[in-house]
């Protein structure tokens, strides 16, 4: 059934999940991104009134972080145009204890459009699908602040979620917070990627200095190492986000997945066991 439901990022880490939650649910939603027809990119606003005409409900993700420069911009842009075409409800994906995510759910929150705020942790699959992945692969992982508490979770109970508050108006008006079961360390997740995929991984402790200076010498994008260290510095040492919260249980009825459980799934589809390429 063709619906008049959008995602935006549909092809994304959790867009691509939420896509396939409802066509589980036999709901065909229009994908948002720039290889889409019509197609949807953030930097070009002439493509997002195609992209957003005859919309009642849309799952916006942000690229390539709320936190960014300009994000903020083009939440209240896209917003004011969601309104302006008639768009029911908005359910935005923003970050745990992220000040410049806060700002972006508030100019949601106060449009006068229905929504819901899905609040994340830092995602399990930031290390199958993101900048985690290179140094599994690699076998040599250098990282700060390695005793850090996260309460990684994984990106398809967000995407169950995001699904559910969707379809689900009695959640309108609500911010979910979606979090793993269980407080990990960087160390202890190393470890348990070496068990699951059967690989040595060797873990260094470095200063979070070293690590931006080593993206920067490996070319990695200015306007990435920023947020990577912004991220850092800001998101993952709030105490705001060393928290579990129960939220995930009270949407779907069931506990979130721990990354233990996400990890053997992952190790199954050989993605750590692939060369790197680095
Ligand atoms: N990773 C984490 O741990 C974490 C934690 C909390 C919150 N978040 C939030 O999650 C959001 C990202 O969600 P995600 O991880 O599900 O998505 P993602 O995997 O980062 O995003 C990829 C999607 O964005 C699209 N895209 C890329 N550039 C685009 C552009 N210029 N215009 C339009 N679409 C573009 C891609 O499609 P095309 O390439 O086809 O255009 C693809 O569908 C961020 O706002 C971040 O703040 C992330």
């Amino acid at each position: 059934m063709k619906t008049n439901i959008l995602v935006i990022g549909g092809t994304g880490k959790t867009g691509r999940r939420v896509v396939e939650q409802l066509q589980n649910k036999g709901i065909e939603p229009r994908i948002g991104s720039r290889n889409a027809s019509p197609s949807f990119d953030w930097d070009n606003k002439d493509t997002w009134v195609n992209a957003l005409q005859g919309i009642e409900k849309m799952y916006v993700t942000y690229y390539p972080d709320l936190a960014v420069p300009g994000a903020k911009e083009a939440i209240q842009s896209l917003t004011y145009l969601a309104k302006e075409l008639g768009v029911k409800k908005m359910v935005l994906l923003s970050g745990k204890g992220e000040t410049e995510a806060e700002a972006c759910e508030n100019i949601v929150m106060d449009s006068g459009i229905d929504y819901t705020i899905v609040r994340a942790s830092w995602f399990n699959q930031n290390w199958s699908e993101s900048f985690f992945l290179e140094p599994i692969l690699s076998g040599e992982v250098a990282l700060p602040m390695s005793d850090v508490l996260i309460p990684f979770v994984d990106a398809n109970d967000i995407a169950e979620v995001a699904a559910t508050v969707l379809i689900d108006d009695s959640y309108n008006g609500e911010i979910i917070e979606v979090t793993g079961p269980e407080l990990i360390t960087f160390k202890q997740i190393v470890d348990i990627i070496s068990k699951a995929s059967d690989r040595r991984l060797n873990f260094y402790e470095i200063t979070l200095e070293q690590y931006v200076d080593g993206m920067k010498q490996m070319q990695i994008p200015n306007d990435v190492v920023w947020l990577i260290e912004y991220l850092f510095s800001h998101v993952l040492t709030n105490p705001k986000n060393q928290l579990v919260v129960s939220d995930i249980e009270r949407v779907l009825g069931r506990k979130a997945k721990p990354f233990m459980e996400y990890a053997i799934e992952t190790a199954k589809t050989g993605i750590w066991n692939q060369i790197s390429v680095i």
